[in-house]
């Protein structure tokens, strides 16, 4: 079975990017290739993948074995704190791309802003030269709360992306208030919160029962009617294709604020002031 491939969003330098990928933390080579090959098959056009997930060779083999060509594909990958720097962000997108086995990045991210290093800014302001090199499409960031935006804005600095840790659970208020002013796309890690019990919450469920949905695509339909981008990881070709067929209703406005009052405290969430790879 194939699916309407997911529509595209527009970021601030005019590329187009589909509005759903495939993520694929915590996926090994092996796994991977088999997920994107299946993915790409059912129609998806966009996955995203890290340095850090030690999975980009698996990527770059899955969208060979697809047989899809590269120009009809985005493919996001992120790199970590070792390469901070103006020139280590170049070395750092040439290995990705070495085991990618591809000549080009559609959005290459800064994994972690990892302030204790104090180099983000600096190498922020470096990647607009892979664009330069036609080695990246985009670029942007990964994690940044408002004030590790705040110093790329004082810098004169504006990343296309912004992906985030958002589901009804994970508002993100702030930050997602700050892209929206400053024209940044909002990525979406962990979509569905890990397919945890999020997935039971009655504000969900209700709405899966009136749209005859699952609640996963009830969530996947919240995150793009907000405009998001989510990139729900699943290594199951029947959840795949639920998660990419999840475009052709909509979801009421009273049903959107009953998600949007989800929101909780999280005292568990990875904290990008203290953690970071
Ligand atoms: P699986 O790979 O077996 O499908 P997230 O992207 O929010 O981190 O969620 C990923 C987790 O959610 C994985 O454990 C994945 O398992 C599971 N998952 C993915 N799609 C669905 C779905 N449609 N319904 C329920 N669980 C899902």
């Amino acid at each position: 079975m194939t699916v309407t491939p997911a529509p595209s969003i527009t970021l601030s330098n005019g590329v187009q990017m589909p509005q759903l990928g495939l993520g694929t933390w915590p996926m090994n080579d092996t796994e991977t290739a088999a997920a994107v090959a299946s993915a790409i098959g059912l129609g998806y056009r966009h996955i995203d993948t890290a340095e850090k997930y030690g999975n980009e060779t698996g990527v770059g083999e899955g969208v060979r074995q697809s047989g899809a060509s590269r120009s009809d594909l985005f493919i996001t990958t992120k790199f970590c704190r070792q390469w901070h720097s103006a020139d280590g962000v170049r070395q750092a997108c040439e290995a990705s791309l070495k085991r990618l086995g591809m000549d080009y990045i559609d959005l290459f991210l800064m994994h972690w802003p990892n302030p204790e290093q104090d180099q983000y800014v600096e190498t922020v302001g470096a990647m607009s030269r892979l664009i330069d090199a036609g080695l990246v499409r985009a670029i942007g960031v990964s994690n940044f709360k408002t004030t590790h935006l705040q110093r790329l804005f004082d810098a004169d600095l504006v990343p296309h992306v912004n992906q985030i840790q958002l589901d009804p659970y994970h508002l993100r208020a702030d930050i997602v208030a700050v892209h929206r002013a400053k024209g940044i796309a909002t990525g979406a890690w962990s979509p569905l919160g890990r397919g945890s019990a999020m997935l039971s919450d009655p504000a969900i469920t209700a709405a899966a029962e009136h749209h005859d949905r699952t609640p996963a695509q009830v969530v996947l339909r919240w995150q793009t009617q907000s405009g998001y981008v989510p990139i729900p990881k699943s290594s199951n070709p029947s959840r795949q294709t639920q998660n990419l067929d999840s475009f052709d209703f909509t979801l009421s406005e009273a049903e959107m604020t009953a998600m949007n009052a989800l929101d909780r405290p999280d005292p568990g969430m990875l904290d990008s002031d203290v953690f970071g790879h």
